[in-house]
């Protein structure tokens, strides 16, 4: 959803650029649509190079890595206000070429700030949101004589979530801004940098600083400020050690993040296991669900299914009830529920996401409650939000398609739901081991069942019970890397109308756990006797493979580990399929991996 990355030396001058396009090669996962860098010289001259397109693109056609200055910003685009162009794409400058700067996020009046900056006498090149903040710096920076000021005085004219970065041309001094968008500081020796995304910065320094909303931050190559953005005051703030793992950005022997990714899970779900079982965070979240009124959860695609999943797990272990529904719902559905005591549980990779980020505001101002946030990004919005925070530790996800973080995110449920009620989890210790050989297994026959779905444009994928969450996932998965129109459905509702669709061949792919066994059989029989065609992935079951036209065993898997296992199926069936259609799986076309905005 847009990045961007600033940078002040005090000297440098040759390797400027290569910093600058490193640090987009990190954020690309932000954003597609163009993307742009800004580079200064001690003389007050800079340079702006941009266009539409990738990183790459961009970067090839303008030759980022030979650009040289003291300090420099790039930003790449997802595109909201303004078509994907030149004139939209980022940094931008103000009219006299005093001041440049680069944003993240949205900024909900621009259509009115552009009417007036145009009436104000401004020459606006385009109508990208970032652009008025640059006009708008200009105009009060006209008015303070001081950056600081304008920028507070910028804060106050500008509506919406973002993030911001901007430097006077003339001066050694590099602002950035927070307003519900994430923001980071980077210390190292020599030069001081800031960045909406954490992994554009680790690159150079593991001495971090987040920014947190209503501050900004003002530096040089070696010291810096922190301010607030309501008064000015200043805010004292040390860097912290952060030790995400950089080499997780390298694909190693893996065509693809999402196909890397998808293997990682074993490791990352140990691992996510040993963090459980010791961190106080786990315990003290069993003890808040115990002792809450009424339990909420909320998540954004992904993450909603498996928080949704999660239901499932409480209620069936633990006879627990929780009220989901997707973050973006969940002021309307249920914002007029809540009460004191309650528990949100809001669950979110980035911790970012505009429509969670909304919910758990709704839910602290309006109830005098609880927020647990199970995130991926420590640092992030809501792990500073929340109450309690239970780290996932899937580490650096840098494909757009969500996949090793959603295992981990239902593993967290499983584990909850399981300790909630006193029971052991050592079968969960079995997890690992069940996704690494079902993986080595069924690989090649994923592969079979990509190459009979590669040319489908339409299809069906149905769960019943625990596996309906994974129906919506696998079907998430399919749109976002195949482009093709998929549903995901509870199997018993695909008879109330959905069964009209079905024609010779029409691929249903159905999802089955060993405890459905008739139910499934009597739906897939709805398809079969229709002409469908039926793949299933299913504990080994004859019965069910021979009614089935392919058949995926999720082996050894038990009741509640078959939803894990499906839902990876399914990551890396999408993923090979998208691949045989030359998709690049991590990069999704239109859409970006933290979603800012409304
Ligand atoms: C799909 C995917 C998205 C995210 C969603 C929420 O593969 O990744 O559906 O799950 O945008 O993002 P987070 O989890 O960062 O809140």
């Amino acid at each position: 959803m847009c990045g961007f990355f600033g940078i002040v030396f005090e000297e440098r001058n040759g390797g400027l650029g290569q910093i600058l396009n490193k640090a987009g090669e990190r954020l690309s996962y932000r954003g597609y649509d163009t993307a742009g860098i800004a580079v200064f010289d001690k003389n007050s001259n800079y340079k702006i190079f941009k266009d539409k397109g990738t990183i790459e693109e961009v970067s090839d056609e303008f030759k980022f890595k030979e650009k040289s200055g003291y300090k420099g910003i790039i930003q790449l685009r997802w595109a909201t206000f303004g078509a994907p162009s030149k004139e939209n794409a980022q940094p931008h400058d103000d009219c006299k070429g005093e001041i440049v700067g680069a944003h993240n996020g949205n900024i909900v009046n621009t259509h009115g700030l552009i009417k007036e900056l145009s009436e104000n006498g401004h020459t606006l090149k385009g109508v990208n949101d970032g652009e008025m903040i640059i006009h708008i710096l200009e105009e009060e920076m006209a008015g303070t004589g001081d950056f600081g000021k304008a920028i507070i005085n910028t804060n106050t004219r500008i509506n919406g979530d973002y993030a911001f970065i901007a430097t006077p041309v003339s001066s050694d001094k590099m602002y950035a801004v927070k307003k519900g968008s994430s923001l980071f500081l980077g210390i190292a020796d020599g030069y001081i940098c800031a960045s909406s995304d954490l992994i554009s910065i680790l690159d150079h320094t593991d001495k971090i600083i987040p920014i947190l909303d209503n501050e900004y931050v003002e530096f040089t190559y070696d010291k810096y400020e922190i301010k607030s953005l309501l008064n000015g005051s200043k805010i004292e703030r040390k860097p912290e050690i952060n030790n995400l793992n950089v080499e997780e950005i390298k694909l190693g022997g893996y065509s693809h993040f999402m196909e890397k990714e998808i293997f990682e899970s074993p490791q990352k779900f140990r691992n996510l296991l040993d963090v459980m079982e010791k961190h106080d965070a786990y315990k003290e979240a069993i003890k808040t669900i115990r002792n809450a009124n009424n339990i909420y959860l909320v998540g954004s695609g992904t993450s909603y299914h498996a928080g949704r999943l999660g239901t499932y797990y409480f209620s069936k272990i633990d006879g627990l009830n929780i009220n989901a529904t997707f973050a973006a719902d969940f002021i309307e559905r249920y914002g007029h529920c809540i009460k004191d005591g309650d528990l949100l549980i809001a669950v979110s990779q980035s911790g970012e996401t505009k429509d969670v980020k909304n919910a758990v505001d709704y839910f602290k101002k309006k109830v005098n409650g609880k927020v647990m946030g199970v995130v991926n990004v420590l640092g992030s919005t809501l792990a500073y939000n929340a109450d309690i925070v239970l780290p996932i530790v899937s580490d650096i996800e840098i494909s757009v398609p969500a996949t090793k973080t959603f295992i981990n995110q239902c593993g967290v449920f499983l584990y909850l739901a399981t300790a909630y009620s006193g029971k052991g989890i050592d079968r969960m210790r079995e997890i690992p081991a069940l996704i690494e050989d079902f993986l080595r297994k069924e690989k090649e026959h994923l592969g079979k069942l990509a190459e009979i779905l590669k040319n489908e444009r339409d299809l069906h994928v149905l769960g019943y019970g625990i596996m309906y969450p994974i129906a919506m996932e696998g079907a998430l998965k399919m749109k976002e890397v195949m482009y093709i129109h998929s549903e995901g459905m509870y199997s018993s509702e695909f008879k109330h109308g959905p069964l009209a669709i079905v024609y010779d061949n029409y691929p249903v792919i159905f999802l089955a756990t060993s405890e459905d066994k008739d139910m499934i059989i009597s739906h897939i029989n709805e398809v079969k006797t229709r002409m469908g065609s039926v793949y299933t992935l299913a504990p080994y079951d004859k019965e069910i493979e021979e009614i089935s036209d392919y058949f995926i065993p999720l082996d050894n898997a038990e009741y509640f580990t078959s939803p894990i296992l499906a839902g990876i199926g399914l990551q890396l069936l999408s993923y090979l399929i998208g691949v045989k259609n030359g998709r690049n799986p991590d990069r999704p076309r239109n859409i970006s991996k933290t979603i800012t905005v409304d």
